[in-house]
């Protein structure tokens, strides 16, 4: 266990902005962590609390005066095989690509289209980490947490955790009440390649001239992509996505058409997936990039040039109000000329 104060979160958070907290909690084991709870110094540390993983989904937006907790657990094991359903059991400090490779080598399908996503396992499982047509929610078989009320340990079935998309009990509803220590995946030994999504399909055949793929070939597949089209946070600081994808009613969606046919005429099909119940999903990257953001540079502020969706730390020197401001530019931008309201993804503290 480690507890320091007055702590600098620079690479803590992967946009790599230059705050502190005023305390830093680090902790090994559930057995360290209870123990801090029961302890006399667990009373002086500073409040509010926060628990963060890779910080790759965080903006902070100033010195954080309250106590960070961070876990260390970091293991990776099969627990259990049942004809082709195999467990695995990751703990929350362990870096999520970790696992999705482990899984790849052992030709285990479920986490192979995840692969590359920055972070670690519990941060992933309490948003519900999602990229080509995957999320973490499909193969998250519970959730192992310490439960602040009940001061006990807790295995949270994936169902219970109330999943939706990027978002899950533990970011609403039970929000600060439990502590993930570890996250069981239910996998699969037979093949099921999930490859509907966009141009995946067509990148797994150039990798195996058509064949049957492995997971390694989904997964390498997939970090082809992801590599191409979206920044490094180890150079350029981000947190991927930096806003939802809108669903919005088809009546708002109906507006977006008129603009485009308007525009580019009546051949032109505006992206959008349908979302349900008359509802209409539409990228938030194609309504930034009609406002002209794509590209756009403002002091140490940028929008990705290949994804509009990504807000960068373009030169490294980046101050949360900038972010900050260039956020509110977009949103207002996109309200002006589609009506629809863009909400972050990245959580803001
Ligand atoms: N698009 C544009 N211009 C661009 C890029 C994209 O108009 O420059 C439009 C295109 O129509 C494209 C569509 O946006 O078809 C979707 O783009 P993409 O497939 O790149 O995905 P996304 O919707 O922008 C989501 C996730 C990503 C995830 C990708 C791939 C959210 C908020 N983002 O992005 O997740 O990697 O799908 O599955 O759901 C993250 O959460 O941080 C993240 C990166």
């Amino acid at each position: 266990m480690k507890i320091g104060r007055n702590i600098s979160l620079t690479g803590r958070n992967t946009f790599g902005m230059k705050v502190s907290c005023a305390c830093l909690v680090e902790y090994d084991s559930p057995e360290e962590y209870r123990e801090l709870l029961s302890s006399e110094v667990f009373h002086t540390l500073p409040l509010p609390f926060l628990h963060i993983g890779g910080g790759s989904n965080l903006l902070f937006t100033a010195d954080f005066p309250g106590t960070v907790f961070h876990s260390r657990i970091d293991f990776l094991k099969e627990v259990s095989r049942d004809g082709d359903s195999v467990r695995i059991e990751a703990g929350a400090g362990t870096l999520w690509d970790k696992v999705c490779l482990y899984c790849a080598e052992n030709g285990l399908w479920g986490t192979e289209n995840l692969s590359g996503i920055p972070g670690e396992t519990g941060a992933a499982a309490v948003q519900n980490i999602g990229a080509y047509g995957a999320e973490i929610k499909d193969v998250v078989e519970s959730v192992v947490c310490f439960d602040s009320v009940t001061e006990g340990m807790k295995s949270i079935s994936g169902e219970d955790c109330r999943y939706d998309y990027r978002t899950s009990m533990f970011k609403e509803g039970a929000k600060g009440r439990y502590a993930v220590m570890s996250v069981v995946l239910r996998l699969s030994a037979v093949p099921k390649p999930k490859l509907g999504y966009g141009h995946l399909k067509a990148a797994v055949d150039a990798l195996t001239d058509g064949a049957e793929p492995e997971p390694m070939t989904v997964r390498k597949a997939v970090l082809g992509i992801r590599n191409a089209k979206l920044p490094d946070p180890a150079v350029t600081g981000n947190a991927g996505s930096f806003f939802k994808n809108p669903v919005v009613p088809r009546s708002s969606y109906e507006v977006v058409e008129n603009y485009a046919l308007s525009l580019y005429g009546s051949d032109y099909i505006v992206p959008h997936f349908d979302a349900g119940a008359g509802f209409v999903k539409i990228p938030a990257a194609w309504l930034i990039e009609q406002c002209g953001w794509k590209g756009y540079r403002e002091g140490n502020v940028g929008v990705y040039e290949k994804q509009p969706l990504v807000i960068i730390n373009a030169t490294g020197n980046a101050v949360p109000g900038e972010i900050l401001s260039l956020e509110k530019k977009i949103t207002e931008s996109v309200i002006n000329t589609f009506g629809i309201e863009l909400t972050p993804e990245v959580e803001h503290i």
